[in-house]
């Protein structure tokens, strides 16, 4: 019986406390979802997206294939042409999420005999990608640029770095200036997975590179819409040379049925919205002020200046017992617990929203710090 087999590596998990759930949804005030700015839950794009995708024109419930084939349309075009004015790029095209255009790049434009160099705590779906590809593949220490040169050295064929603009689970930046000039000196091509920086930062929420005008000496973007964009797809960034290449080798694109037009028209309504609704990044940045001063004493917190925070609390047991003390004080606040990050790294992971009160902001800092005083305590 094939449950037979299944039930030997799900025991061993749950023997090792890291059998995975899908959670039920959890009471309290959110500090656990990417919905940074608060799109996904605003009426009035919701109303907006509803009203466009009534006009006549939209009227059609699936794209019917892929956009090779019967999934392409005279809109999807429309909104990659204003995605590439947003991300000042010659050229863009739209994937059905983050993880598949990331997938997409990584496993079409390394060939056989060239080198991926990654972060290690580069998102998963840059390492599927990577693993997909024929090339060779290697991470180095995480925004450590001494270990990137040395791995561009022992490096074959064409190089391709793979980085974050954000990092995902610790929130710190890469040191982008710095890795282009590596870049340059090892004649490496750079993939950014802007993922955790689209809409939350630069002109229009065009993101990290683009806010620090280094987005043309960088070779392939990629921008997420699940996370402050508060909808779904993505798209990836680029010269027209690149784009065509995509839709000519990448697999996740061509053998897929393209997003509904429904996905588009919300693309295209969340960029209007926050472009007229700016001002949001600012209220986002004054949270992330007062999380960042108000906890600068609490022990084991990461280093970060982004709307993702994390407290480490090493031991799935630990940070799971933790996450519950939290919940139970009405903060919706998640466990992350290995092997999604190392053992010994687990942690509550807490991402700041611009609908989150002060007062809550400062409550939770007061709950961290008593946590952070009991784990210490405990754990040594
Ligand atoms: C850095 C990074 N890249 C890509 C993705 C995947 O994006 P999506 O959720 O749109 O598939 C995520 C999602 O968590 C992410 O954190």
């Amino acid at each position: 019986m094939l449950d037979d087999v299944l039930r030997a590596p799900l025991s061993s998990l749950s023997k090792e406390n890291k059998l995975r759930k899908l959670p039920k949804d959890i009471p309290g005030v959110d500090f656990s979802s990417n919905d940074y700015l608060g799109l996904a839950r605003s009426e009035e794009l919701f109303n907006k997206i509803q009203e466009k995708i009534t006009s006549a024109h939209l009227k059609q419930n699936g794209a019917t294939g892929s956009r090779l084939l019967s999934g392409n349309s005279d809109y999807v075009l429309e909104v990659e042409q204003k995605l590439s004015k947003i991300f000042l790029s010659q050229s863009s095209l739209i994937f059905n999420s983050g993880y598949t255009a990331n997938l997409a790049v990584l496993s079409s434009l390394p060939q056989r005999g060239d080198t991926i160099i990654y972060d290690e705590l580069a998102h998963t779906c840059i390492k599927d990608g990577a693993r997909l590809s024929l090339s060779h593949r290697y991470s180095f220490k995480h925004n450590d640029l001494n270990d990137l040169e040395k791995k561009l050295r022992q490096a074959k064929g064409k190089k391709f770095i793979a980085v974050e603009s954000i990092y995902s689970m610790d929130g710190d930046q890469c040191p982008l200036n710095e890795l282009i000039l590596l870049a340059k000196q090892h004649d490496a091509f750079i993939i950014l997975d802007e993922a955790h920086s689209t809409g939350v930062t630069g002109t229009a929420g065009s993101g990290l590179a683009t806010s620090m005008n280094l987005h043309n000496q960088i070779d392939i973007r990629i921008y997420t819409f699940g996370k402050a964009m508060g909808i779904h797809g993505a798209c990836v960034a680029g010269s027209n040379d690149l784009i065509q290449y995509l839709v000519n080798f990448a697999r996740p694109f061509i053998y897929t049925t393209a997003l509904p037009p429904h996905s588009i028209t919300a693309i295209d309504c969340a960029f209007d919205y926050l472009e007229r609704n700016h001002h949001l990044q600012e209220i986002l940045q004054q949270k992330i002020k007062l999380f960042t001063l108000s906890s600068h004493n609490l022990k084991n917190k990461t280093d970060s200046n982004s709307a993702i925070q994390t407290l480490v609390i090493p031991g799935n047991n630990n940070v799971k017992n933790a996450a519950s003390i939290l919940q139970n004080k009405n903060f919706d606040i998640r466990p992350i617990l290995s092997p999604t990050v190392a053992a010994g790294a687990e942690r509550v992971r807490i991402c700041l929203h611009t609908y989150n009160e002060d007062k809550h902001i400062t409550d939770l800092v007061m709950q961290l710090t008593e946590l952070s005083l009991s784990t210490h305590s405990t754990i040594h």
